[in-house]
C-alpha cells in the first residue's frame, strides 16, 4: 500500500493545526459524498481490512477500533470516515445550542512527541445542525454520539443539557457517551464527583428507561472520564457506574498534566488537554484500575495515546473491550487503522 499520507501530512503540518484539521475533514467529507468514488474507496480500502468482530454494550462491532470524539464534532464527514475502516465512529461532542468554543488559537502540535494540546471548549454547531448533517450519511457504520453541556449552563443545571442531548440523539445513536471530562469547559470535571455524578446518572438512567419504553429500543449510555483521577476517585466512579447500571465507560479524555520535557516542548506550557503518545501510560493505568473494580460487568472503551499497534494492544491488555484513536490518526494517517487491525488478527 503506497504511503500517500506522508506528503499530505507535510502540507497539512505547514498550516496552523485547526485550519489543517478543517481542511482534512472537509476533504474526507467530500470524498465520502462522491458516490461512485465512495463505493470504490469502501471496497478498495475498507474491504481489504481484516474483520475482528466484538460484542459490547449489547452491540455487534465489526472491529474494536473506533474514531474518538472531537474529530467530527458536527457529523459532517461520516461517510468518508466510515470508509477508513473504523469499527465505529464517536461523533460530537455536540452541545444543545450552537457555541463557538474558546478563542483561537486553541490547538497546538507537539510534533516530536506525537502529541496535541487543545482547548477547543466544545465548539459545536448545536444539536439541530448535528442531526441534519447526520441524516445525510449513507454508509453502514456503528455510531456513538458524545453529548455535552453548553458553557453558559451552570453545573447545577447541567442535567437539563444532558437530558436534552440524550432525547435528541436517542434513536439515531447506537450508543450515547456523556462527556463529563473535558478539561476545557470550566467546572465540567466536577460532575465526576460523587454527589453530582450520582444525581446525573440517576436522571440519565431514568430518562433512558422512558425513552426505551417510548421508542421500543434500548440505546446504551457510556460515561467518559478523565485520566487525572486518583485511585479513590476511580473507585468511587466505578461504584456509581455499577450501582446505576451504566452500560459502558470511555476512558480517557485528555490530561491537564504535562509528562513532557518543557524545554524540548515549549508548547507544553499551553493551557488545555494533552493527547497522543505522552498520554498512553496514564490512560492505560486508569483503565487497569477501573477494570479491577468493574471486572466484566461493563465494557471499557479505551482511548488515549494509541499511536501504533503496540499501544493499541496495551490498551486492550489493560482491560478495554473497544479502543479509539484521535491524535495517532493525525500523525500516522489511515495506515494506523490497517496496522492496528492487521496486528489484532494474529
Ligand atoms: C482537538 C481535540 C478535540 C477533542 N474534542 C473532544 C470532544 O469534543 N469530546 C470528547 O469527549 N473528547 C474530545 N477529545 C478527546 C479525544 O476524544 C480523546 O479522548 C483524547 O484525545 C485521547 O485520545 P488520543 O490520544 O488518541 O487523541 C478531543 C481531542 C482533541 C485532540
Amino acid at each position: 500500500m503506497p504511503d500517500w499520507y506522508s506528503p499530505l501530512r507535510r502540507i497539512l503540518f505547514n498550516l496552523d493545526p485547526e485550519t489543517a484539521h478543517r481542511i482534512a475533514l472537509v476533504a474526507i467529507g467530500t470524498l465520502g459524498r462522491l458516490h461512485p468514488l465512495n463505493q470504490y474507496m469502501a471496497d478498495a480500502w475498507r474491504g481489504t481490512l481484516p474483520a475482528h468482530p466484538v460484542e459490547a454494550m449489547g452491540l455487534h462491532f465489526p472491529n474494536p477500533l473506533g474514531l474518538a470524539a472531537g474529530l467530527d464534532k458536527d457529523a459532517t464527514a461520516v461517510d468518508g470516515l466510515a470508509n477508513l475502516g473504523f469499527g465505529f465512529l464517536e461523533l460530537g461532542t455536540v452541545t444543545p445550542l450552537p457555541q463557538y468554543g474558546n478563542p483561537r488559537p486553541r490547538m497546538f502540535r507537539l510534533t516530536g512527541a506525537q502529541a496535541l494540546i487543545n482547548r477547543m471548549g466544545f465548539n459545536s454547531a448545536g444539536l439541530n445542525r448535528f442531526l441534519a448533517n447526520l441524516d445525510r450519511h449513507c454508509q453502514q457504520v456503528r455510531i456513538g454520539i458524545n453529548i455535552g453541556k453548553n458553557a453558559t449552563t451552570p453545573n447545577a443545571q447541567a442535567q437539563r443539557d444532558y437530558i436534552t442531548g440524550l432525547r435528541a440523539v436517542y434513536t439515531v445513536a447506537d450508543y450515547v457517551t456523556v462527556n463529563i471530562s473535558s478539561p476545557n469547559t470550566p467546572g465540567l470535571r466536577d460532575l465526576q464527583e460523587r454527589q453530582a455524578l450520582n444525581q446525573l446518572l440517576f436522571s440519565l438512567k431514568d430518562e433512558q428507561a422512558k425513552l426505551a419504553d417510548c421508542h421500543g429500543r434500548y440505546t446504551p449510555i457510556a460515561i467518559k472520564i478523565a485520566p487525572d483521577l486518583d485511585e479513590e476517585a476511580i473507585a468511587q466512579i466505578a461504584d456509581a457506574l455499577l450501582v446505576h447500571g451504566v452500560d459502558g465507560v470511555v476512558a480517557t479524555n485528555t490530561t491537564t498534566t504535562r509528562p513532557l520535557d518543557p524545554i524540548r516542548y515549549p508548547e507544553s506550557s499551553q493551557a488545555g488537554g494533552l493527547s497522543g503518545a505522552p498520554l498512553a501510560v496514564l490512560s492505560q493505568q486508569v483503565i487497569a484500575k477501573l477494570k479491577s473494580y468493574i471486572g466484566n460487568d461493563l465494557p471499557i472503551i479505551g482511548v488515549g495515546g494509541i499511536t501504533d499497534a503496540a499501544s493499541a494492544q496495551a490498551m486492550l491488555l489493560a482491560g478495554a473491550s473497544l479502543i479509539q484513536v484521535y491524535t495517532g490518526l493525525i500523525y500516522q494517517g489511515p495506515r494506523l487503522i490497517r496496522e492496528i487491525l492487521e496486528t489484532l488478527e494474529q
